[in-house]
């Protein structure tokens, strides 16, 4: 049977053997230390040289002088419950055997710069603050599936390579599909669109590809999105289900996640609140709120990051914004009819700052609409048709909204910058490794 550092409360006063990595190590004469980790935790292995159980023989004694940070080692001990602190547990280690030494390990247990350690990512992804952010990212993904599954909500993924733009041509990633262009996904929803007709309630969650040209702490080359799309919900009714997914997400990570959360050293009374209704501004009172602290923005604008944290930092939950500007939305956002100029769009911004995390909307129904939208945006109607014979065939009210997995990863852990919440980010000017 395999042992690991996160069963070790089973197996107290038991012989067992681990295999892992030698994440720091050192002696003082008479003991030696090795911080073993394996994956799923850490544990302090103490080695007395001595004949008794829990004592280490002569060899490993010696063995132990030539291990290196990272070297990956097999030993066995005797588990034992920390004589302080509950529920930490360390190993009265008989031996160890190195694996395979590891040569000078590039990342020692001191500060690097940023640009060293994205070039290093493969091995920084040890680190037990990646580790941590990873910890988290997984149970989002996890919270994310059992949400939607749990609400009657079908896994419909769409395609990556597609025809046409779904959010504006300015960022689109061009590849040849043999003799034809094709573009990366920028996003699923046209396609979700296509199977909520079909079943009802879906989402996809998937990677999606924006050639964003710009180094920002909040934007990603190729990121991960949510898109549900609900047959028959109105701007409303969309904005309600964002809610409950964000409470739902945010209160799982608290629950299942508090050694990563404090890792990470997160001030996790921010997240607490995060729950029940949410706090709506139309995009006009937001507007009113912007100009009053940043006279330079122009109404009618989107808007910036600093405009984002001048809305969020007055709430101590995500704030939603609706109705913004029509001319500042895709093609495929329904104009309000109470409101003309206006959409039935709603983003969501996170709170300390984090802005944006979610952005969505009703859709436009109308073929006619459509079609003039189309041509409005410099799309190409043929590309198209298929989109528009959702239009013709039983068109129906519907609304959604995309998550970007990890601004809300960023936020959850409390990260000042985006790079940090994948394992392998894509950034502008970096794709290695
Ligand atoms: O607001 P966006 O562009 O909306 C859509 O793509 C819609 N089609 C979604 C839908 O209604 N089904 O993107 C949605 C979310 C943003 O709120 C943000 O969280 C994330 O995707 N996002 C990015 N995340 C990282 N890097 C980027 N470059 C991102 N661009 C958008
Ligand atoms: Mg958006």
């Amino acid at each position: 049977m395999r042992h690991y550092i996160s069963d070790l409360s089973q197996h107290v006063g038991q012989k067992i053997e681990l295999k892992g990595w030698a994440y720091n190590s050192r002696s003082s004469g008479k003991v030696k230390f090795l911080e073993l980790r394996d994956g799923t935790g850490m544990v302090s292995c103490v080695y007395y040289r001595g004949t008794e159980p829990g004592q280490c023989n002569e060899e490993s004694w010696n063995e132990f002088d030539k291990m290196t940070q990272e070297s990956s080692v097999k030993v066995v001990g005797i588990v034992k419950a920390h004589p302080k602190h509950a529920g930490v547990f360390e190993l009265g280690a008989e031996s160890l055997q190195i694996l395979s030494r590891a040569e000078e390990y590039p990342i020692s247990h001191k500060e690097h710069g940023t640009d060293f350690l994205m070039d290093n990512r493969h091995l920084w992804l040890r680190s037990k603050r990646q580790v941590a952010i990873l910890h988290v990212r997984h149970e989002i993904v996890k919270a994310i599936r059992d949400f939607f599954d749990g609400r009657g909500f079908t896994l419909t993924d769409a395609p990556i390579f597609t025809p046409s733009a779904c959010e504006g041509t300015s960022n689109l990633f061009e590849t040849q599909y043999f003799d034809e262009k094709a573009y990366l996904s920028q996003s699923g929803q046209l396609y979700m669109e296509a199977t909520a007709a079909a079943l009802g309630k879906v989402y996809c969650f998937g990677p999606t590809f924006r050639a964003e040209k710009s180094k920002t702490r909040r934007h990603l080359i190729e990121f991960w999105m949510v898109e549900p799309e609900v047959a028959f919900n109105d701007l409303y009714d969309n904005m309600e289900l964002a809610e409950q997914f964000i409470e739902y997400i945010v209160q799982r990570v608290l629950k299942n996640q508090p050694d990563a959360l404090k890792a990470l050293e997160r001030d996790t009374t921010k997240l607490a609140p995060i729950k029940g209704a949410f706090p709506r501004l139309h995009y006009d009172e937001a507007a009113i709120m912007i100009k009053k602290e940043n006279p330079e923005f122009i109404v009618g604008d989107d808007f910036g990051a600093p405009d984002e944290t001048i809305i969020s930092s007055k709430f101590e939950k995500p704030v939603f914004v609706h109705h913004f500007p029509s001319a500042i939305k895709a093609f495929y956002m329904k104009e309000d009819p109470k409101e003309p100029g206006k959409s039935m769009s709603c983003d969501l911004l996170a709170t300390e700052g984090y802005g944006e995390i979610i952005g969505g909307g009703q859709r436009e129904e109308s073929l006619e609409t459509i079609k003039r939208k189309i041509k409005e945006h410099d799309l190409k109607e043929k590309d198209f048709e298929w989109f528009m014979d959702l239009r013709r065939y039983g068109s129906f009210p519907h609304a959604g909204f995309g998550l970007g997995v990890e601004r809300a990863v960023a936020w959850i852990c409390g990260l000042p910058h985006i790079r940090e919440t994948i394992p392998f980010p894509r950034l502008y000017g970096r794709h290695y490794p």
